[in-house]
């Protein structure tokens, strides 16, 4: 384990050591985002388009969780899978493409015939209307398989960095690589808050979340304990988890003390919440 001023005592395995978070750096003063719409508002509209963050925006809610990779010529773009089928007319791999074949495709009509001619949204026209709508942005760093996370890194994390301030931004992967490329590009965490995505709390998360001086776990709601999450929440590191539809069934998360979820359709837990106050 490093030594620093936010450091303790080497622990067990077991142990997540306990710090003083008043002299935490990554403490900041912003509330983390409670709502977080997947991939924009993907319940309703086609995931990870232009058109899924402006149905978020229409909703109500504040933050998106986006997907970013490159295509063959380099250009980041708005996309989970690394093939194209799924979403789109067309098929094959996401890097065979580049940008003007790229914008060929329809990738909305999949989802439904209203978003026929739905193009695929590069970072920057991404990036451009998240400016414009004043929302906060969570970018997943998707590294797919044999693709390259410190090239990813550089392409799209300056112009993200560029255009949104710091705290409606988090950059979150499951690629440690990614993640270790992204804080040698921006040494402040309070300049660029990362997020550690895993499906469970990585067995010794303290150490990786200071290792990168990251501001959050992002972790799957289902393999989610108790013991875990109360631990991350008495540490200074925010936990968001994903990707949960069920507000009822989430309900327990928000006792063991988790930040926000990562929702395909987040309207339902502010529905859900506001319930819940009118009965109280
Ligand atoms: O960032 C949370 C979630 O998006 C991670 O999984 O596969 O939906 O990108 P995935
Ligand atoms: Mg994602």
């Amino acid at each position: 384990m490093t030594q620093g001023p936010t450091s303790q005592p080497e622990t067990s395995d077991n142990a997540a050591p306990r710090r003083d978070n008043s002299a935490d750096p990554r403490c900041d003063s912003s509330a983390p985002p409670r709502y977080i719409a997947h991939r924009g508002l993907s319940a309703r509209a086609p995931e990870n388009t232009l058109a899924a963050v402006q149905a978020a925006h229409d909703a109500g809610c504040e933050w998106v969780e986006l997907d970013v990779q490159l295509l063959g010529d380099g250009t980041p773009v708005i996309w989970h899978d690394a093939g194209i089928k799924r979403c789109s007319d067309g098929r094959g791999k996401l890097f065979k493409l580049d940008a003007a074949s790229a914008a060929t495709l329809d990738v909305g009509s999949w989802f439904g015939d209203q978003y026929r001619g739905e193009r695929m949204a590069t970072l920057e026209a991404m990036l451009t209307l998240i400016q414009r709508l004043g929302m906060g942005l969570n970018l997943e760093l998707k590294v797919s398989r044999g693709r390259n996370a410190i090239e990813l890194v550089k392409a799209a994390l300056p112009p993200t960095l560029e255009a949104l301030p710091p705290e409606r931004l988090i950059v979150s992967s499951f690629d440690r690589h990614a993640l270790t490329a992204a804080r040698a590009l921006e040494s402040d965490p309070e300049r660029l808050r990362l997020g550690v995505l895993d499906d469970k709390a990585p067995k010794r998360w303290w150490q990786e979340t200071e290792r990168l001086s990251a501001y959050s776990l992002h972790l799957d709601w289902r393999k989610l304990k108790i013991k875990r999450a109360r631990e991350i929440a008495d540490e200074s590191i925010k936990l968001f988890c994903y990707t949960a539809n069920d507000p009822v069934t989430f309900e327990k998360l928000w006792d063991w003390g988790v930040d926000g979820v990562i929702s395909d359709d987040p309207t339902r837990f502010v529905m859900h919440a506001a319930e819940q106050r009118s009965r109280a």
